[in-house]
Order: C-alpha cells, then sequence, then structure tokens
C-alpha cells in the first residue's frame, strides 16, 4: 500500500486502507472479465463497480419506484427557452478577463436513437480548470484557482439538436478514491430533456488520453464500444482559426448506439 496524496476534494477512508493503482488495476480487469462473461446479460451499467470505491455506497439497491411525473414537475427546476442566455455558451466570458488554458470550441448534435435530432433541449456542462481545480469548497486540490474561469454553462439546441460552448480544456486531476488516483481530463454534461425526470447525465473525455486503463469511473463502464462513445472526436474543420481548436462530442440519448449515461448518484 502506498502513501495517499492530500490532494482531493473525493470522500475515503483511512490512508492505511488505500489500494494502490496496481491493486485498483487488477480489480477493474477482475470485474471487467466477470461483466464479458455474462454476455447479453450483463447490466449495461455497473453501478456496484467496487474500484469506483464510493460508488457501493451510492448506487440503488433497491427497485427504482414509479413517480408521478406530474407531481414532480411541481416542484422540480424548470427553464423556457428564453431562460438561457448566448454568453452562458461562453465559458471564457463570464468574467473580466481571458481565463489561463488551450482555449476550445465543443460542437455537437443531441439526437434520438433513430437519429432524429432533439431541438430546444438544456445542455448543461461543467469542469474544472486548465489546472485540474474545481471552483467548489471541497475541492482542496493544490492547484490555483482561475479568477477568471468558473467552469459552467448552458447551451439550447437548435433547430437541427446542435450545439456549441467556448471554454478551454479541463486539467486532469487527483481523487482520493486510491494512491495516486487521477482522473482523465472531462467535462460534464447533463441533458436536462422536457421534464425533470428525463435528465441524463455523462462525462466527456479527450482523445488518446493516457489514463484512461487507469480511471475506475471511465471503466466502470464496461463495454469498449460504451466507453468509445464517451470520448470527443477532434474537429479541425471545425477549429476557429486563430482563436479555438474543436472537438465534436455527439450525443444519442436512448437506443443501441445511446451515449452511456451515470446513474443516480454517480460521479463528481
Ligand atoms: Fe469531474
Amino acid at each position: 500500500m502506498a502513501t495517499v496524496p492530500t490532494v482531493a476534494p473525493e470522500r475515503a477512508p483511512a490512508p492505511d486502507t488505500v489500494p494502490t493503482q496496481a491493486d485498483m488495476s487488477a480489480a477493474i480487469a477482475r470485474r471487467h472479465r466477470e461483466l464479458a462473461a455474462l454476455g447479453d446479460s450483463a447490466p449495461a451499467t455497473a453501478v456496484d463497480f467496487a474500484p469506483y470505491r464510493s460508488s457501493l455506497l451510492r448506487h440503488p439497491t433497491k427497485n427504482p419506484r414509479l413517480a408521478d411525473p406530474e407531481a414532480v414537475e411541481l416542484h422540480s427546476p424548470a427553464f423556457g427557452e428564453h431562460d438561457v442566455a448566448g454568453v452562458e455558451a461562453d465559458l471564457t466570458a463570464h468574467h473580466t478577463g481571458e481565463p489561463q488554458g488551450e482555449r476550445m470550441t465543443v460542437t455537437g448534435t443531441l439526437m434520438d436513437g433513430r437519429g432524429r435530432p432533439l431541438r430546444s433541449q438544456l445542455v448543461e456542462v461543467w469542469q474544472a480548470n486548465a489546472s485540474g481545480r474545481y471552483v467548489h469548497q471541497r475541492d482542496r486540490h493544490a492547484a490555483p484557482l482561475d479568477p477568471h474561469f468558473t467552469g459552467a454553462g448552458r447551451i439550447i439546441t437548435d433547430d437541427q439538436g446542435r450545439y456549441s460552448f467556448t471554454t478551454i480544456k479541463p486539467g486532469a486531476y487527483p481523487w482520493r478514491n486510491h494512491a495516486n488516483a487521477w482522473r482523465p481530463a472531462h467535462i460534464h454534461f447533463s441533458v436536462f430533456g422536457r421534464a425533470f425526470l428525463q435528465r441524463l447525465v455523462t462525462q466527456m473525455y479527450f482523445p488518446g488520453d493516457p489514463m484512461f486503463p487507469l480511471d475506475p469511473i471511465y471503466n466502470s463502464i464496461h463495454r469498449q464500444a460504451d466507453r468509445d462513445r464517451l470520448v470527443a472526436a477532434y474537429d479541425h474543420d471545425a477549429n476557429v482559426p486563430e482563436f479555438s481548436i474543436a472537438y465534436r462530442f455527439d450525443i444519442v440519448v436512448d437506443g443501441p448506439d445511446a451515449t452511456w449515461f451515470e446513474r443516480d448518484g454517480e460521479p463528481a
């Protein structure tokens, strides 16, 4: 067992119980083999994925209950098409100066399982800054906050189901899942739908990240094809010349090619 760095906001047990990366990688491989052996009967989402340790305390252990959608809508968050300002799609423009980091434009299409675009949908994003630090009281990562970057934005999809936002590339950050644990760089996404009960949450990653094989959250999705759908594509033709580089991240909300979404209580 290794010494635990005192850096991340995640909850963790005492240091002498924290496994090493080698322990964790072995556990990931073992669980993937178990799920692969189940074939088509394997759950799409391994919510009780032991290597992602805090998920064991947060995943549902009882059957879901039916909720009355109309009753829920009376007290749940709601939005109108005019509630989202255009500036919310530019995460680099929320303060008086430019944030540090690699400026980028992220575009994509939100669609259903038949490839039909989903228009007028609320897409929310949140992310760490270029140093891998969140503006959050629990984030004690010893990396600098950026006075010009908060890291949250909102966009409404257009009539073709497209969204686009400007931001900076987030940095990787450490967390206390195990010794020397680091999250691959990622952006959190929420797709709201037309009602709060339809809300879906996932993460977008960047191509070629060397931390993919090591990360228990990324690997809680046990099928490679599902993991691949969470990796954005570098989109050279969409670069904004002299301004930003572009990534494309299409989101499919249902069907066999659906983007993998987190279930209740999934990650920070
Ligand atoms: Fe995160």
